[in-house]
């Protein structure tokens, strides 16, 4: 089989199309031929190499990762003699490492559930990294709840995009901050309210939310705390010593807190019943996915490019076995 290989921390030339041997299932095993899988801002940064915290997961002097990718679509083609929840021909989404190959063997307790009817499998692999980051922050950390001001900056990225509309499904009031180019599309989202990162500092105005999501962590708890409600709960997605030391000292001392969770670390039932969850919001299409771009398996290198910009649209997605 095909895989997409990492040989090394850098932004060129260290993708290469290599051959594997298909995995062979356990009994407990599903075995999913890959249709589609995306590029993220974390395949970026485990890519570039250049993130401190990172590095700490993936290896300081080398990559220990091989293989990257966070979610695939794709076709259950064997099922292992133990497994009772899927059956030849299941077309599912999947959360899980390295996702950029063409067939993957997964427990069947893993992260994996039937794709969203109404979802092609170019728009189900673009599911479940964002959504289940954007989930468990609003849901788990910051406990969102009915008539809560949200502010969710990062709006139009791929965490960004599930949490606009995670949080206008909990009934929450939604302010998105993005460029102006992308307002449109966060209002298309659910937004009430949009600000333009570039002209407008969302920590100047004199507004205050219930919680503040900056989802691709360009502010700081100590700016961003005056704009957030008594009980205000400030989230971060991207770790840094900064983020760290204010949630220690906001857990003992404050009644607003910095929260950060590291989603991908989450029990895989966890994640499992929460794509369930997902999988329902969608279909009742109270959740959309956004896709930026498509690219061939052999332009996995323009993907990147695109990715390591910061500015994609939603997700990105890679074609890695059937046309789709
Ligand atoms: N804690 C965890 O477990 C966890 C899990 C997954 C990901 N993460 C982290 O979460 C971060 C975000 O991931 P993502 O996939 O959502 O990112 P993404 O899709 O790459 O974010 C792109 C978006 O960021 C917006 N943006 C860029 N600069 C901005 C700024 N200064 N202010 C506001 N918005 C800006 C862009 O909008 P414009 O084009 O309008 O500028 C673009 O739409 C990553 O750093 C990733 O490592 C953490």
């Amino acid at each position: 089989m095909k895989i997409i290989e990492l040989l090394h921390y850098g932004s060129k030339n260290n993708l290469k199309i290599s051959e594997r041997k298909t995995p062979v299932i356990k009994n407990d095993e599903i075995l999913v031929k890959v249709h589609a899988s995306t590029v993220t801002r974390v395949d970026s940064i485990f890519r570039l190499g250049h993130e401190f915290f990172a590095r700490m997961y993936t290896g300081i002097f080398k990559s220990k990762i091989k293989i990257l990718g966070t979610e695939l679509s794709g076709e259950v083609v064997q099922v292992g003699k133990n497994v009772s929840n899927f059956k030849l021909g299941d077309k599912v989404f999947v959360a899980c490492e390295a996702a950029h190959v063409e067939f993957i063997a997964l427990n069947e307790h893993a992260a994996v559930q039937i794709m969203p009817h109404n979802l092609s499998y170019t728009e189900a692999a673009a599911v479940p990294a964002g959504a289940l980051t954007a989930l468990p922050f609003l849901r788990d950390a910051a406990k969102i709840a009915n008539g809560d001001k949200v502010l969710i900056n990062g709006a139009s990225g791929s965490i960004g995009s599930y949490a606009v509309q995670l949080a206008k499904h909990y009934g929450a009031e939604v302010t998105a901050v993005s460029s102006k180019e992308n307002h449109d599309l966060v209002k298309s989202l659910g937004a009430d309210f949009v600000i333009d990162y570039k002209t407008d500092d969302f920590t100047q105005n004199k507004n205050s939310y219930d919680i503040i999501f900056d989802t691709v962590g360009k502010s700081s708890y100590s700016k961003a705390q005056k704009s957030l409600k008594k009980n205000g709960r400030y989230l971060n997605p991207v770790i840094n010593f900064a983020l760290l030391f204010q949630m220690l000292v906001t857990s003992f001392f404050s009644k607003k807190k910095a929260l950060f969770v590291a989603t991908g670390m989450r029990k895989d039932s966890d994640k499992q019943a929460d794509l369930k969850l997902i999988k329902e919001l969608i279909e009742e299409n109270k959740i959309k996915v956004v896709i930026d771009k498509t690219f061939e398996l052999h332009d996995v290198e323009l993907a990147y490019k695109h990715v390591d910009q910061g500015h994609k649209k939603g997700n990105v997605v890679i074609k890695i076995g059937y046309n789709l």
